[in-house]
């Protein structure tokens, strides 16, 4: 059966104002660093003095990168949801690869809900000592391993409290594991599909119970090289932290929970252990992104689109230009980074 009616996960874009809290977390960059650098390997390089090193980011303005507020409502029209689709070049090899964790990518990111500290759907270009695999359920704890040829996989990084330790853990999940080659182009999406129909759905209520076990948004992630469908990796997100916020004193496990009806995004090569020149890709990199929302029936209602900024990294080398026009529905962002 299909959907014929009109809702949006928020009551509507123009309202988001009147919602108005910040629901967009960014993990602190120490602590990230913490977790996704290899423990006694150099820091993230931004740190160093080095003219040519490090990351950089880009992502949208006053976003949470810069302690900012912005973010998107995800929104669903009855047949189609809040979506992003995203190219990259895949950069040539850095001339040293010793010390280096190169996480590379576009991702989504949410607010927490319950116990979740870190909320970061992410698939990635990978190389070096990354964290690249999980031990699956029930503890999704993620796992080392070191590359000297570019991986990538569909990648879903969160993090939780652990009420017994008082620590934030982190966890992960992952789609199958790929190669993909210097000047090769990657296609990620990023796409919001119902599960089950709203017949299953308890609408006599408030939104929060729509929630039921038939019925429920998740979020989908795809990842593969462009022109070779062979190396597609594709992981399913039905419940955020994969289910494992079910138990928490404030159980969360829907999509549909308050915390989850925005989203931000980023573009970055986060580089850790890129101290100089000869620790840097040798190449730029190319990215378009394309984040649709649905068109709302009835309604001549534009969405509230950002314009787009480098917000981490030196700025000076890599480099990068950035650009972005939207309409209605629908945001072009477009990224040229530069190593020179
Ligand atoms: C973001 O913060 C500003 C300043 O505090 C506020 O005026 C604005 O409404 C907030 N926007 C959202 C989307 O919450
Ligand atoms: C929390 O930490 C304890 C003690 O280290 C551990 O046994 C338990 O598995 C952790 N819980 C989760 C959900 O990871
Ligand atoms: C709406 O949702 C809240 C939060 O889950 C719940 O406490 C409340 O009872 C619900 N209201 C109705 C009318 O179902
Ligand atoms: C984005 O880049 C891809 C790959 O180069 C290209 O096929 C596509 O047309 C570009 N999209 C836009 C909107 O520029
Ligand atoms: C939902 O949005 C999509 C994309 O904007 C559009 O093609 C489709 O016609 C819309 N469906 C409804 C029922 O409005």
């Amino acid at each position: 059966m299909r959907f014929v009616r009109f809702f949006v996960l928020v009551p509507s874009a123009i309202t988001i104002a009147v919602d108005a809290f910040h629901d967009c977390v960014q993990s602190r960059r120490s602590s990230l660093k913490r977790r996704r650098r290899r423990p006694g390997r150099p820091s993230f390089s931004s740190d160093t003095s080095s003219p040519c090193s490090g990351g950089i980011c880009v992502g949208m303005t006053d976003g949470p990168h810069q302690g900012g507020n912005a973010s998107y409502p995800v929104a669903w029209n009855g047949t189609t949801g809040t979506r992003l689709e995203a190219f990259m070049t895949v950069p040539q090899y850095p001339k040293a690869l010793d010390g280096i964790t190169y996480y590379i990518w576009t991702d989504i990111f949410f607010g927490d809900e319950s116990l979740g500290r870190m909320n970061q759907l992410v698939p990635q270009l990978l190389l070096g000592s990354v964290l690249d695999e999980s031990t699956g359920p029930p503890d999704y704890k993620p796992k080392w391993h070191t590359h000297a040829t570019w991986m990538f996989g569909a990648h879903y990084f969160f993090e939780t409290l652990n009420l017994t330790t008082m620590k934030t853990e982190s966890h992960a999940a992952y789609g199958p594991l790929f190669p993909a080659y210097p000047g090769e182009k990657v296609y990620t999406l990023f796409e919001m599909i119902l599960e089950g129909t709203q017949d299953d759905a308890d609408t006599t209520s408030n939104k929060t119970s729509y929630v039921t076990d038939s019925f429920f948004p998740i979020w989908t992630l795809t990842m593969q090289v462009v022109g070779d469908p062979a190396r597609m990796s594709i992981l399913p997100i039905r419940h955020p932290y994969m289910g494992m916020g079910r138990n928490g004193p404030r159980p969360s496990y829907s999509w549909f929970e308050p915390n989850f009806q925005h989203l931000c995004l980023n573009s970055c090569w986060e580089l850790y252990g890129a101290i100089d020149a000869e620790h840097l890709p040798t190449s730029g990199a190319v990215y378009n992104l394309t984040i649709t929302q649905p068109k709302q029936e009835h309604s001549h209602a534009y969405y509230d689109f950002t314009t787009w900024e480098q917000d981490e990294g030196n700025g000076i080398c890599p480099s990068c230009r950035v650009e972005e026009h939207h309409s209605r529905d629908t945001q072009q962002v477009n990224i040229e980074i530069q190593v020179v």
